[in-house]
């Protein structure tokens, strides 16, 4: 899901070749107050005028900001695919953006709860804090859930989110996890954190393979270059899918635990190649 401000004509105009599953055009944390009128309409344009081969996300200023119901009621007449919604306090804003979006798909002709929500559940301590609430009453429309260290480093009024060896301080670990976790009891997408080296792309990959294994599903790129790298981590290589075929067929025979050149395969492996193998293109 490529992150793209939505008040620059040129980042808009290259978006269209980066390859991403996703674009992210911005109205909030990428564009200065002065000019969220012009990205609004640059938003608009956008989504009227380009054919959605790529699924088209806009991501509006928070609850708070007095900015989100002009966000919402310039573009989603123009039907992006979701909102991103940041710096949650809990739940309820997820509720309240949902019902919004009930009324203007009504006003606008647009099917019922056709637009889905991505929040992002760690800009606020209370949004950490109250994750769990989610999996307890499962928010509608909500398809997706990430997390970000640099606003919740801001609320904790803390330094470097990062220690000095690049890991994660232990907050924004404890974050990052339960991020994971609440995306997986939810069965939405768990989407990690943007990479903000965005030429460093040796690092990027490393990341990607950590996350991947981590249980994130996606990722958020800032930068064209990186879309490539992204795409390329999140996606099963051949020799995952030919060991997960093989790990499908080796339990048809009905048996409950099976030898695969030597390793142990049980019921768990067997739901994960079947996950893997889930979309038609990995059959
Ligand atoms: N989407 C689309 N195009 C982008 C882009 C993006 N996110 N980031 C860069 N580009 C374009 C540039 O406009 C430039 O195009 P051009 O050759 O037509 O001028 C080309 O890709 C190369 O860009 P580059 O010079 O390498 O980077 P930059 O210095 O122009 O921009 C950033 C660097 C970080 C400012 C830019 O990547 C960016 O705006 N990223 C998104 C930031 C964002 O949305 N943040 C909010 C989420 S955290
Ligand atoms: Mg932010």
């Amino acid at each position: 899901m490529l992150f793209v401000p939505a008040d620059s004509e040129r980042k808009l105009a290259k978006a269209t070749d980066a390859a991403a599953d996703a674009l992210i055009l911005d109205l909030e944390d990428s564009v200065q107050p002065e000019r969220k009128a012009l990205a609004r309409g640059l938003a608009r344009d956008y989504l009227q005028n380009h054919a959605r081969g790529t699924s088209l996300w806009i991501r509006v200023n928070d609850l708070r900001s007095g900015e989100l119901l002009k966000d919402l009621a310039a573009v989603v007449s123009a039907r992006p695919a979701g909102i991103v919604l940041p710096k949650i306090l809990g739940p309820e804003d997820v509720q309240t953006v949902a019902n919004y979006l009930d009324a203007l798909e009504e006003s606008g002709g647009i099917a019922a709860a056709s637009i889905a929500i991505l929040a992002l559940v760690t800009e606020t301590p209370a949004a950490v804090l109250r994750l769990g609430e989610f999996v307890r009453a499962p928010a509608a429309r909500l398809a997706a859930i990430s997390w970000g260290a640099e606003d919740l480093s801001s609320a904790l009024g803390a330094g470097n989110p990062r220690l000095p060896n690049g890991a994660w301080r232990p907050t924004y670990e404890y974050a990052r996890s339960q991020c994971i976790l609440a995306a997986h009891a939810l069965a939405i997408e768990a989407i990690d954190t943007v990479y903000v080296d965005f030429r460093d792309t040796a690092g990027l990959r490393l990341a990607c393979e950590a996350s991947r294994h981590d249980g994130f599903t996606g990722r958020f790129a800032i930068h064209p270059d990186q879309v490539p790298v992204i795409n390329r981590a999140f996606t099963p290589t051949a020799a995952d899918l030919s060991l997960a075929r093989r790990i499908v067929q080796a339990f048809d025979s009905g048996a409950g635990v099976v030898s695969i050149d030597g390793k142990m395969y049980d019921i768990p492996h067997l739901k994960a190649a079947r996950r893997l193998l889930i979309s038609p293109q990995n059959r």
